[in-house]
């Protein structure tokens, strides 16, 4: 399967792909994880149910080797570390009023720990997202189809 990286580095501006399975998602988790470097950060957006922990699920497995089950939307502490090579941050900032409550819990200080983060409900924080952050836009098109863009 061609990156998203790849074609990104290919002059498009939009890429997206689509999934019509559970085990699809899987495979492009496991590609965008090869793509990514200490330092990165992925902004999730999409409504409710749109597929940002399934997909995060083989993301972050691709990264840090660990179960894809240990991985669940931490809805009720924003925040779970997985630890591999390098450390993965999955926040899921649903809960959050808005960028400034985010600020003052400190959490700013994970995007240059040196490890990767992966944010769930990103419209929270959008305006204070630093430039190198890349968007990803899930799409839910019907039951088992979802798209995933980077903006
Ligand atoms: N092709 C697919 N890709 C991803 N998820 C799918 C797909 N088909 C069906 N689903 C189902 O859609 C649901 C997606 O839920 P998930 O928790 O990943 O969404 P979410 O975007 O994280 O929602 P929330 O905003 O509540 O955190 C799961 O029940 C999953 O099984
Ligand atoms: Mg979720």
């Amino acid at each position: 399967m061609m990156s998203f990286q790849h074609m990104l580095s290919a002059g498009s501006k939009k890429i997206s792909k689509t999934s019509s399975s559970l085990e699809e998602t899987a495979e492009i988790g496991r590609s965008i994880a090869r793509d990514l470097a200490p330092g990165a950060i992925v902004a999730f957006f999409g409504d409710l149910g749109a597929g940002k922990t399934t997909l995060i699920k083989s993301l972050a497995s691709g990264l840090t080797g660990i179960d894809p089950h240990e991985v669940s939307s931490p809805t009720f502490t924003y925040l779970h570390i997985y630890k591999g090579t390098c450390p993965v941050y999955h926040f899921d900032l649903y809960r959050l009023k808005n960028a400034a409550d985010f600020l003052a819990r400190g959490f700013d200080e994970y995007f240059d720990a040196g490890g990767i983060c992966l944010i769930e409900w990103a419209e929270r924080i959008d305006p204070i997202l630093p430039e190198h952050t890349q968007r990803l836009e899930i799409k839910h098109l019907d039951e088992n189809k979802r798209t995933f863009t980077f903006l």
